[in-house]
């Protein structure tokens, strides 16, 4: 059950967060609040508590506020962000996740990692090698969660930006999966929901207790999920997908 949530407004500074499909446009940044107030009406109606963190101008992609905290059912980690733009957000995390957690574990430097390449499955965790997490940050986290009982493995990654851009637990075995990871062994036990190459962005949606939230504008992937029996919410990141932002990034939920 998943009690909580964390956000963090998106700032004006939105518009100049990083990106990797410029020919999206920028965000609008109107349109970027509406959306942001879209997503936690939607929250709350899956019973979560959500705490509101006010914007931070100096950091244009602190509202993907999933990146710099891992949130397990018995502690967190602040992260160590990779890239060189969004380092300092995770320090902005701490006190929040202070109200929340009385064990909280770091990741240093060499390490980098940041939350998007965190999957979590129960009490193990999937970390992706990405551009933003490092091997020495992965290991780091295989540590600590082994110090509490949980386990994690690493997974080699090819071009994704993050882990969960191309993955998404949905709970119940079931694994939204596309791209790159659709042979990898490690995927191999999940009842997967192959997503449509033309909709690669909707493989990022979240399971919130009863209901599997899912971004609009992609059909197939939405029928897909319903059809295995999930309630699905549809939540417009038009804006935020145009900064590399999806459902998952835009929390913290524990
Ligand atoms: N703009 C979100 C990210 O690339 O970290």
């Amino acid at each position: 059950m998943i009690k909580n949530a964390i956000v963090r407004r998106p700032g004006h500074s939105l518009v100049n967060g990083i990106t990797s499909a410029p020919e999206l446009g920028k965000p609008d940044y109107g349109l970027a609040i509406k959306q942001h107030d879209a997503y936690i009406e939607a929250l709350k109606s899956c019973g979560v508590g959500v705490t509101v963190l006010k914007a931070d101008e100096r950091f244009p992609d602190s509202c993907f506020v999933e990146d710099v905290a891992v949130c397990t059912r018995k502690f967190a980690v602040i992260t160590n962000p990779g890239a060189s733009s969004r380092k300092g957000e995770e320090i902005e995390i701490i006190e929040v996740i202070k109200k929340y957690y009385n064990d909280i574990e770091y990741i240093k430097k060499p390490g980098t990692l940041e939350g998007g390449d965190v999957m979590m499955v129960k009490d193990h965790f999937y970390i992706g090698l990405s551009k933003r997490t490092n091997r020495e940050g992965a290991e780091q986290l295989i540590k600590v969660l082994g110090k509490y009982g949980m386990s994690g493995s690493i997974v080699e990654m090819l071009e994704m930006l993050h882990l969960k851009s191309g993955l998404a637990y949905l709970e119940d075995n079931v694994l939204l999966i596309t791209g790159e990871y659709i042979n990898n062994l490690e995927f191999k036990k999940f009842n997967k929901i192959m997503i449509d190459e033309e909709e690669t962005y909707s493989a990022n949606c979240i399971r919130v207790n009863d209901y599997v939230l899912v971004p609009a504008g992609y059909p197939k992937t939405k029928e897909k999920i319903e059809a295995v029996g999930f309630k699905v919410i549809v939540v417009d990141t038009s804006e935020y997908r145009k900064v590399n932002g999806g459902l998952s990034c835009l929390s913290l939920r524990f």
